[in-house]
């Protein structure tokens, strides 16, 4: 486990459903999550493939540890997600917003999934990637989603009007995950959000630790889980080193 000063920012390697099971009911303000799609081919082989193949284009020389827990059919991704999203219920307060990563093959399961674990669904955002890859003879899928609900009536947080559809390129160069998301989309999604120091933000399923990075930017407190040692402790360098340019500056 990883925790900044003052437990700001915690980051705990383990399973994500047997992790949330041992958190307090009704803890947080805010879940923002990007879990493993399970998608990327049309047939059951073709997802099932290595993700580094079927989340980069052929022309990508870039390798990153492997990313787990992306192979299930369509049946039990959305029983699995259904099991996650129903714990994460528990863990919110009264109020919260969840919103939660997906592509245009797993919107309708991930949208049933996210209702039958409890949650009120309230939207879809669009994220529209300017860089992704073409399709010759059909249209671009430049697009990946973020589905938004929440636990009862919403609290409303903010007197704005927030844009539906946000433009965010990815740093290919810099990216330490093969599925990263850019943290400046993150932090517009927090937008909405519980604000200040005390708004606790839970990611299951953190990666690189972007969300993380989003809540430290923007002045929120942030509990992550992820599987895998390797992005557990990436996460957990670039955390740190967030937190401490901050904390010099
Ligand atoms: C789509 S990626 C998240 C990327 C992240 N948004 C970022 O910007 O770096 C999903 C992550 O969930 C992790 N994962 C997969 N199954 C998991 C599980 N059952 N519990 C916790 N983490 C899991 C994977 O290792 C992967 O790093």
């Amino acid at each position: 486990m990883y925790t900044t000063d003052e437990e700001r920012v915690t980051l705990i390697q383990g399973e994500a459903l047997t992790v949330l099971r041992t958190l307090p009911t009704g803890a947080v303000d805010t879940v923002l999550t990007d879990p493993p799609y399970s998608s990327g081919g049309i047939t059951m082989a073709a997802r099932q493939v290595d993700p580094a193949q079927k989340y980069q284009q052929s022309n990508t020389k870039r390798t990153y540890p492997a990313m787990l827990g992306d192979n299930r059919d369509q049946r039990s991704f959305t029983l699995w997600a259904t099991l996650w999203l129903s714990e994460c219920w528990r863990v919110a307060k009264d109020g919260a917003r969840i919103m939660v990563f997906t592509d245009w093959r797993q919107l309708p399961a991930m949208t049933d999934a996210l209702q039958a674990a409890g949650w009120m669904w309230r939207g879809v955002v669009t994220w529209h990637k300017p860089s992704a890859r073409p399709s010759l003879g059909d249209f671009k899928r430049d697009a990946e989603y973020v589905i938004t609900g929440s636990k009862g009536k919403p609290t409303m947080h903010t007197r704005t009007c927030p844009p539906g559809v946000y433009r965010h390129s990815v740093n290919a160069a810099r990216k330490t995950h093969l599925t990263e998301k850019p943290v400046a989309l993150l932090e517009d999604l927090l937008a909405v959000t519980a604000p200040g120091p005390d708004a606790l933000v839970l990611d299951p399923f953190a990666g690189s630790g972007s969300t993380g990075v989003a809540c430290l930017n923007t002045g929120r407190r942030f509990v992550g889980i992820e599987l895998s040692a390797e992005y557990h402790a990436r996460a957990s360098n670039r955390l740190a080193e967030v937190a401490q340019n901050m904390a010099q500056n």
